[in-house]
């Protein structure tokens, strides 16, 4: 597919998540595969032009993390064009702008969801950036501020005319937070308001039947993945499976997922060194334990991982106390299986659950997004 003058391998995307759309996860993501394009967490751009260590850090990349897209949140114009030159000399392929984080610390510089709500001068400040650069310059809304606020098909229209590539829509609210669920119906209303460009969905894709249903419902050009990669790095792959082949691909096993985690732990501890590698990692295996059956014994003990040689020792005594919940060929016992998950939107209305207990919303640096 292609975002304006880019082209992309899959309609898949990695949605950002602050804290955790680092390097490691990224590659870890890519190696799986499926994925056609990754974006960093959200990155201030001020922070960018004044080099900040601590942004930099935001986009470390390599050779192997590509094509790239950073995220960018800002309310100067100036500040958001000169962070977007900085980074198309960097060789980034496409800057995001974040228009849809309801964080305080953002809409009280009105960036994020308050720039949905000043269309004259977002289109101003958009039109600066995508004058600037070659490379795309896409926006990550929310549908509105609220319910009688659904700005996101008239924004996405004027963003279109002041020359951006791509609209990635997560079907939320920012008055609705996490909660409730996935409006597929005002996907597709942006959809319909634009005229060319690539209309992304986006929220509570957490299966490759999830995305499918999006993709049908909605009549979006793309899906982009967030919480759902944090669960099943393999779900871009799966996805992208089910929408060539259409057929279901088995679940990975769980010795993959394992493989897979320890290859994060090293990418993690390669990137931000042993002492913090591990601290960070400490809210991320969780993530994968979620589906590896009974993980109580793996899950109380990571959480306080600090060494390489700890986190060794952690798996082997998990690997080995969970043995007593499997059959003769080393399958996880029936009772004890996983149950499928469902996302919000494809659920059965009388289901009781929410959509919050069924995919968490890991916490972070940013504590409501
Ligand atoms: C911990 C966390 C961090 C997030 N960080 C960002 C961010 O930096 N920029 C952004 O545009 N959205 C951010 N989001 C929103 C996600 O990109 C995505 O729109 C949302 O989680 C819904 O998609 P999902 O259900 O696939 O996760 C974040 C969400 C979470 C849970």
């Amino acid at each position: 597919m292609r975002i304006g003058s880019l082209t992309i391998p899959t309609p898949l995307f990695l949605s950002p998540l602050a804290g955790y759309t680092n390097l490691p996860f990224r590659l870890v993501v890519r190696e799986v595969g499926g994925v056609g394009l990754c974006t960093t967490d959200l990155v201030n751009a001020r922070s960018l032009i004044e080099k900040n260590p601590k942004a930099f850090k935001l986009i470390e990349t390599n050779t192997a993390d590509t094509p790239l897209a950073v995220q960018l949140f800002g309310s100067v114009p100036e500040e958001m064009r000169d962070a977007a030159q900085f980074l198309e000399s960097q060789g980034v392929a496409s800057v995001d702008i974040n228009m849809g984080c309801p964080v305080k610390k953002v809409v009280k510089i009105g960036g994020g969801s308050a720039m949905m709500t000043e269309l004259d001068k977002t289109s101003a400040l958009v039109r600066g950036m995508v004058n600037a650069v070659k490379i795309p310059i896409t926006a990550k809304m929310r549908l509105g501020w609220d319910d009688n606020n659904l700005t996101a098909p008239d924004l996405a229209r004027a963003l279109e005319d002041v020359g951006v590539a791509a609209i990635f829509v997560h079907g939320r609210t920012r008055e609705q937070g996490f909660g409730g669920t996935v409006n597929l119906s005002g996907i597709r209303k942006v959809v319909e308001a634009v005229k060319s460009i690539p209309v992304i969905g986006n929220g509570d894709v957490i299966t490759p039947q999830a995305a499918k249903m999006m993709f049908d419902q909605t009549g979006c050009a793309g899906v982009s993945i967030g919480r759902g990669a944090f669960y099943d790095p393999w779900i871009f792959k799966r996805t992208n499976h089910l929408l060539v082949n259409k057929e279901v691909s088995p679940e990975p096993s769980f010795t993959e997922r394992v493989r897979v985690m320890c290859r994060h732990f090293n990418l993690m501890v390669e990137v931000f060194g042993e002492d913090l590698g591990c601290r960070m990692f400490r809210k991320v295996a969780p993530w994968y334990a979620k589906r590896f059956g009974p993980a109580n014994l793996f899950s109380k003990q990571v959480v306080q991982v600090s060494t390489s040689a700890q986190f060794a020792e952690i798996l082997q005594n998990y690997i080995h106390w969970r043995q007593q919940f499997l059959d003769e060929q080393g399958e996880l016992l029936t009772r004890f299986a996983m149950p499928e998950m469902v996302a919000s939107f494809m659920r059965e209305p009388d289901s009781a659950s929410t959509t919050r207990s069924q995919i968490p919303v890991p916490r972070g640096p940013v504590e409501v997004w």
